[in-house]
């Protein structure tokens, strides 16, 4: 009886091993890549165009912790199992990842990383390990569909691990949910283990939520003419990630939703799924370069700290980094405030973001004073798990081309949520620096969080 529980242990423990290094091979074709104009919740970076993408194989699962750490010796992951997704990984950290394990298996590695981690080098042709590129992202989520999301049913948390709370257009719904075909469901708050759901048509594992997933491609706009194996642009300050994670929204599950974040910064919901060449893969290199940031104090410009604060631990926050720089502060009003009132600003504000409203705001900088500054530290609370939407009335009233933005976000436990991809796609012209998040007021820790935060920056 021992014996054969034993053999059935065994078997388990292969059928688990044998599971987790599964790669399942994309045939390629070509596909209508970005969203149309009807789709709810899109935004002007999905713009829908034709895009080939050559057969590649794709691992069915995120890259789990174990086998990260049989490759690095290390575990960076906020939540801690063997079988739950590598997460708070940045992309430089997937890529050197990928180019050991390729050399563990006596595969060819396929990225050269230099000039400290800011010029990348791919080897299209090398057969070792590697991010996907977007395209191929999202070739495989849609498994052949054109809706929002593989299923036609709206993924609900019995399907998905995401911020179950808040399934696709629960937001035009949020005050009547019975209308909802998919109903709010469980928020679990954390990462579960690789596949604990159903895969996607292709038997692609947690494709949506769990953790976010690496992309190669830096964010921007799509080349759209003749896209065949596209690569992005060679050049940018945030790398593409994509498939939302355990605390994203419905919305941002979409197989079109692009989020993005700097190379050399992680989160606690953003891991990796591995691919490999399959046959005909193109050849040559891609050579990427990420865009210099200005540091503040060190371009021609002056450096300007500017914050949205609702109840005062964003103010708290710039009051903070403007103790330690010196720099010119704003707070900014609008001239219809929020309520007082906590029930009823959340209303508001989720009202808001719904209609992706515009508040006017009454603080207004002289556009020739504007001109002064190079870098903007840009505060504000975590809203709705985004920006609230005076920020968006800000980077939209002034030019931020090629302007260095430094966030900084006060939160309740959400860290940026999906803010940083919210700035980037209302700035798309601007150098986003690596962020500062803080926990409310941020306590006792918060100056030197401050310190080693603009120390980072410089
Ligand atoms: C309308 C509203 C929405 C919020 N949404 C979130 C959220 O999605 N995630 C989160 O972590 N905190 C959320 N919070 C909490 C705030 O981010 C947090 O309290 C922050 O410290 C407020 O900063 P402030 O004092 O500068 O306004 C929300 C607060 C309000 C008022």
């Amino acid at each position: 009886m021992k014996k054969l529980f034993l053999l059935f242990c065994m078997i388990i423990g292969v059928l688990t091993m044998a599971q987790a290094s599964d790669f399942i091979l994309i045939k390629g074709g070509t596909f209508q890549m970005g969203s149309p104009d009807s789709e709810d919740w899109r935004s002007n970076d999905e713009v829908l165009h034709s895009v080939t993408v050559s057969p590649f194989y794709m691992a069915s699962h995120e890259v789990t912790q174990q086998e990260w750490r049989e490759v690095t010796g290390k575990n960076p992951s906020s939540f801690t199992g063997d079988n739950l997704p590598v997460e708070s990984i940045t992309w430089l950290e997937a890529v050197e990842f990928c180019n050991a394990l390729s050399r563990k298996e006596g595969k060819t590695p396929v990225y050269k990383v230099s000039d400290g981690g800011r010029t990348v080098t791919w080897d299209r042709g090398a057969d070792g390990y590697r991010l996907p590129t977007e395209a191929e992202w999202e070739f495989a989520a849609r498994a052949g569909t054109t809706t929002p999301f593989y299923s036609k049913r709206v993924p609900g948390a019995d399907d998905v691990n995401f911020y179950g709370h808040y399934p696709y257009q629960i937001e035009q719904n949020y005050f009547n949910d019975s209308v909802l075909e998919t109903q709010p469901g469980v928020y679990r708050g954390k990462t579960l283990p690789v596949g604990s759901f159903k895969p996607n048509p292709w038997g692609l594992y947690d494709i949506y939520g769990n953790v976010g997933e690496w992309c190669f491609d830096y964010y921007g706009d799509y080349a759209i003419s003749n896209q065949t194996d596209p690569a992005g642009p060679d050049s940018g300050t945030r790398r593409v990630y994509r498939g939302g994670g355990w605390n994203d929204f419905g919305k941002n599950l979409r197989s079109a939703y692009r989020a993005a974040m700097q190379q050399s910064s992680s989160a606690y919901n953003v891991g990796l799924r591995l691919v490999y060449n399959g046959d005909k893969a193109p050849s040559g290199t891609v050579v990427t370069k990420e865009a210099a940031v200005t540091s503040p104090g060190s371009g021609k410009g002056k450096a300007l700290i500017i914050y949205y604060s609702w109840s005062g631990n964003t103010r708290g926050v710039a009051r903070e980094i403007q103790k330690q720089t010196g720099y010119d502060i704003i707070e900014l009003e609008l001239v219809k405030p929020y309520s007082n009132n906590y029930s009823t600003v959340l209303n508001e504000a989720q009202r808001d973001q719904h209609k992706q409203a515009r508040p006017e705001l009454k603080t207004k900088i002289d556009k020739k004073k504007w001109e002064e500054y190079d870098t903007i530290i840009l505060g504000y609370p975590n809203w709705w798990a985004s920006i609230p939407m005076p920020i968006a009335t800000l980077l939209e009233s002034y030019d931020f081309a090629g302007r260095t933005i430094l966030p900084f976000c006060s939160h309740g436990g959400g860290r940026f949520g999906q803010s940083l991809t919210a700035i980037a796609k209302l700035a798309p012209k601007a150098k986003i620096g690596k962020g500062l998040s803080v926990h409310y007021s941020g306590g006792p820790a918060l100056p030197k969080d401050v310190e080693n935060w603009l120390k980072d920056n410089r």
